[in-house]
């Protein structure tokens, strides 16, 4: 092998409870809206997450699957609520598998920014679908609305019970589907941010106030998927480092929520931030890896393992932030929708790496 292929840090192995995922390169989470309506995996899923794990990939992280019916953010969100659908899950998990990547699925409340339209039809997610349009009433911590979406109902016990009881149900369906970590979605706005920001949370309960009652609800969650999920499969938590915004999360907030986590026995934090409020300003900075710098002060305050998403354009600069200990692993969204074989193009003439079937083509 010519020493131009020899992979770097970003290539080792990183063990986490008994699960070893064969590289530090990992598939951030991106909804498809691809689902059948009862949320059901379709044969795109298949297309779309093969090739990635087919690539190089260490870990695919399943796009937000909703934990209930009513917890979806669209009609097209994949579900992962039934026995029947944790089956048909089982087609993308054994690809994955078989290929040499790790599956793992994020879980999802969608809270305030519940039932809205799939990105390009209509005003897309700024557009509600009511229940007689085959939407459904949405819950948050307070009824304060996101942008123009309508204004949600502040979420009693009952709302709460059901949200963990239905955490708890997915992790276990994920269990059945064959996926080998499960990543609670608690940032980008949705149902677990909602409680943990000032801005969108201000109950006067135990679930609302002080930065220890925002993170109340949060932990009840993550306890309850821990309990849920077996012990030698790690849980990640994917969580937010700032608002962004004035009033916001801050990065120490974070840690905070951090150092419970890990008390909780999370394994691992996916590290981003913003798209809390509909303003442009929460949106994160357009700068190279943006959230790197937030993931090594939450390693360091929690000491979990943690990967960053985030403007990480290629394997130079993963190997870079693996290599200088700054982070665990990295995730890579929309550069991976470009090229789903970007894990392998330093190794373009790796037979070990590339596929069987491919080599005459290297
Ligand atoms: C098409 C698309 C769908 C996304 N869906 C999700 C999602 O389901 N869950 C999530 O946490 N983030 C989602 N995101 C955000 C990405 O996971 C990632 O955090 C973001 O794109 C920044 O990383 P990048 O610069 O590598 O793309 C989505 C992003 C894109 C582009």
């Amino acid at each position: 092998m010519p020493s131009a292929e020899l992979p770097g840090p970003e290539m080792n192995p990183l063990r986490l409870r008994e699960v070893t995922v064969p590289n530090r390169v990992w598939m951030s989470p991106m909804a498809q809206y691809a689902a059948e309506p009862d949320g059901m995996p379709t044969d795109w899923h298949l297309a779309h997450y093969g090739p990635r794990a087919v690539g190089g990939v260490g870990l695919l992280m399943v796009e937000s699957t909703a934990v209930g019916p009513l917890h979806r953010t669209t009609s097209a969100d994949l579900g992962i609520w039934t026995e029947e659908q944790a089956i048909a899950h089982r087609r993308l998990t054994s690809f994955i598998t078989r290929h040499g990547a790790v599956p793992a699925i994020q879980l999802l409340a969608a809270g305030r920014k519940g039932s809205h339209q799939v990105p390009w039809e209509g005003a897309g997610q700024n557009g509600s679908v009511g229940v007689a349009d085959g939407g459904w009433d949405v819950i948050a911590p307070s009824a304060i609305p996101f942008g123009d979406l309508p204004v949600p109902r502040e979420a009693g016990q009952a709302d709460l019970d059901e949200v963990v009881a239905a955490f708890a149900k997915a992790t276990r369906m994920s269990h059945l589907a064959g996926y080998r970590a499960v990543e609670i979605h608690a940032s980008h706005g949705y149902l677990l941010h909602q409680f943990l920001s000032p801005l969108a949370n201000h109950r006067t309960d135990e679930y609302g106030g002080s930065p220890r009652n925002r993170m109340r609800f949060p932990l009840r969650v993550a306890r309850a998927v821990r309990e849920a999920f077996p012990a030698d499969k790690p849980v990640f938590v994917r969580i937010t480092a700032t608002d962004w915004i004035e009033g916001g999360i801050t990065i120490e907030d974070a840690a905070e929520f951090a150092k419970e986590l890990a008390a909780e026995g999370i394994d691992l934090l996916d590290v981003t931030s913003g798209v809390l409020v509909r303003d442009a300003e929460a949106r994160p900075p357009a700068r190279e890896g943006v959230n790197v710098g937030f993931a090594s002060t939450l390693k360091e305050a929690s000491g979990l393992a943690v990967a960053p998403v985030g403007q990480i354009g290629g394997l130079a600069m993963a190997g870079r932030i693996v290599g200088d200990g700054e982070a665990d692993a990295v995730l890579m969204g929309r550069p991976l929708l470009r090229d789903p074989y970007l894990a392998l193009r330093n190794r373009p003439t790796d037979k070990a790496a590339w596929p069987t079937r491919y080599h005459r083509a290297l």
